[in-house]
């Protein structure tokens, strides 16, 4: 690990490889799980026009705010607040950050779980068990409710994170995005041309990009900003964590840039490999969270080399979805090496049973624990549901608050500039992260609560 003025907690090895691991972080089942089912139930083309907007104005601002919270600081969300602020009550931002990297982790493992299930279900070219839409949907069903299946995979997922975690931030998160990046979008370029060629996609491209704007509610727009957040890792401190890892000599915002491109650029893709999939099949977009498992594979059964193109899609998942897996526990890491002064593998090993321990409730929410609800939601709806909707919202909210009116955007400017270049869009960051960010998200919020 290189030494670069942060002690010796590691460094990214290069700029390509920083924008590679928080792009990885960012891209998971956010863009290839959650997006074309949200779109799908939102109206298609104008909830990805909504979103578009929510991303740059509101994502594109607080990413470059945590990256340069975390270079200034170099620390975990916990340690960077505290070291700005010292002994101030903005330390909760922090934990609220670690907290939510664990609950998130928690059953995000689970689904991680799942893609993993699935190439070893595709394997064989044995798909004639997803032949119709309904045939796949009850294989789904009947998967996710088989208790020590559900369990093995989740934990499986938690393996590969762990491997990855535990070797350090040059040499195992980085490595292992710089291959997993590219290949990533090469196979969902690949995808996208085989689903574009089915007869009747077209439908499906119009579905997804011709906006109806009458589609465009209150409550569509809080989805979309609510899936910003979820879809560029952020209000968790995940990208503080990254960019405390990142040498005074990079670019931020270009890289915070390159990532929110590259971020919106896959969710776009992916839904140009499902939408006109499901409309050339005659299928139903709006079928919800079941979506990627019970519709798409039963559209690979009806393709020409369907077996092949399944597993590569779900690799492809898998692949996105560890990316991601690695940054939420990599938070959660971060905070034990740093501030409790652990070694990183007795902080990945300790963080990761428990995280797992906690998932188990989540994975069997499918299944043997279906009935156990609180609030009318299983135990994996309201872990996802009190971070994804709660904790990342505020948390994001409450690090533009702090940058902008606690730290100062002054002193963040001059950390962006570091590099020695100037930040010409200085002026108008500064106007967005002290108030179109914060207000827009208090308006989501408010609007959640009333
Ligand atoms: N952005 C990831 C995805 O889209 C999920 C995630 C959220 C990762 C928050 C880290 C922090 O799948």
């Amino acid at each position: 690990m290189k030494i670069n003025g942060n002690g010796n907690r590691g460094n990214w090895g290069s700029r390509m490889g920083f924008i590679l691991a928080a792009s990885g972080s960012a891209i998971g089942l956010g863009n290839v799980w959650k997006f074309p089912y949200i779109t799908g139930q939102n109206g298609g083309g104008a909830f990805v026009l909504v979103y578009l907007v929510c991303a740059i104005i509101i994502g594109l601002p607080i990413m470059l705010a945590e990256f340069t919270i975390g270079r200034n600081t170099f620390r975990n969300p916990v340690g960077a607040i505290n070291s700005l602020r010292p002994n101030s009550p903005w330390v909760v931002v922090g934990f609220m950050g670690v907290l939510a990297g664990f609950l998130i982790l928690s059953f995000y493992g689970v689904v991680g779980g799942w893609t993993i299930a699935y190439i070893v279900k595709s394997l064989g070219s044995n798909i004639a068990h997803f032949e119709t839409p309904e045939k796949a949907g009850e294989f789904f069903g009947t998967f996710i409710s088989n208790s020590s299946e559900i369990v093995v995979y989740h934990l499986a997922f938690m393996a590969i994170c762990i491997g990855i975690v535990i070797r350090g931030i040059d040499k195992g998160i980085e490595k292992a995005c710089n291959i997993l990046m590219p290949a990533l979008l090469v196979m969902l370029v690949l995808l996208m041309i085989r689903s574009l060629t089915l007869p009747g996609a077209f439908e499906g491209v119009k579905f997804y990009l011709a906006p109806d704007f009458s589609k465009i509610t209150p409550e569509v727009v809080l989805i979309a900003l609510g899936q910003a957040f979820f879809s560029l890792s952020l209000g968790m401190g995940c990208m503080i964590t990254y960019g405390s890892y990142l040498s005074p000599k990079e670019d931020l915002a270009t890289s915070a840039l390159f990532v929110v491109i590259f971020d919106t650029m896959i969710a776009l893709l992916v839904g140009m490999v499902i939408f006109p999939a499901v409309f050339a099949m005659g299928l139903e977009p709006a079928e919800g969270p079941s979506l990627v498992f019970s519709v798409l594979p039963a559209v690979f059964t009806q393709i020409p080399m369907g077996g092949f193109v399944a597993i590569l899609f779900f690799i492809l998942l898998t692949i996105a979805a560890i990316t991601s897996g690695i940054s939420l526990l990599e938070v959660v890491v971060a905070y034990f090496v740093d501030e409790k002064g652990w070694s990183r593998k007795k902080a990945v090993l300790f963080s990761s049973s428990i995280i797992f321990a906690f998932g188990v409730p989540s994975g069997l929410s499918f299944g043997s624990m279906s009935d156990v609800t609180w609030f009318g939601m299983t135990f994996f709806e309201n872990v996802d549901n009190i971070a994804s909707n709660y904790l990342l919202p505020i948390g994001g909210m409450l690090t533009a608050i702090f940058i902008g009116w606690v730290w100062s955007p002054l002193e963040a400017k001059k950390e962006i500039e570091r590099h020695g270049g100037t930040f010409r869009f200085a002026g108008a960051w500064e106007f967005l992260i002290r108030y179109v960010s914060p207000i827009a998200v208090a308006i989501v919020f408010l609007a959640k609560i009333f």
